[in-house]
């Protein structure tokens, strides 16, 4: 299995959800090959739900990783998922394109690019005015 898959599904064995029963685990290779990984967090609030990809980018940002090559997605169903609008629109603060993969635990693989999930987005740049924050 690629090693980054099994990093997201170590990650996923980690998720609490305890509402939904629906753990995803995710994981972020940066450009140097580091990588970093995240999990689901409910709340029982729901809406303070934190995706596990977000997750990821929390870990990945803090780690000092903010240029990556891929992201995967875990998840224990019949078909690999995609991630959620608020994580797509996250993920695009930090990438113009992204290689992603979407996985499921017995082996389903679809490949996607955070271009095709979200084109023609609003980026730090439509902003105009926003120095780099490094
Ligand atoms: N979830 C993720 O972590 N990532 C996704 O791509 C889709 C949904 C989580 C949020 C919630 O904890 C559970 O899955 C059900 O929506």
């Amino acid at each position: 299995m690629d090693e980054l898959i099994a990093k997201a599904c170590e990650a996923r064995a980690r998720a609490y959800a305890p509402y939904s029963g629906f753990a995803v685990g995710a994981a972020i290779e940066a450009s140097d090959g580091r990588t970093a990984v995240g999990c689901n967090v409910e709340n029982a609030s729901f809406g303070l739900t934190v995706c596990a990809e977000r997750a990821a980018v929390t870990a990945a940002v803090s780690a000092g990783l903010v240029e990556w090559r891929r992201l995967v997605v875990v998840v224990d169903a019949a078909k690999p998922v995609a991630p959620c609008g608020a994580c797509r629109q996250v993920l695009g603060e930090f990438c113009e394109d992204l290689e992603i993969v979407l996985a499921t635990t017995d082996g389903g693989l679809s490949k996607t690019s955070l271009e095709q999930l979200l084109p023609r987005r609003f980026g730090p740049a439509d902003l105009g005015t926003v120095q780099d924050a490094q």
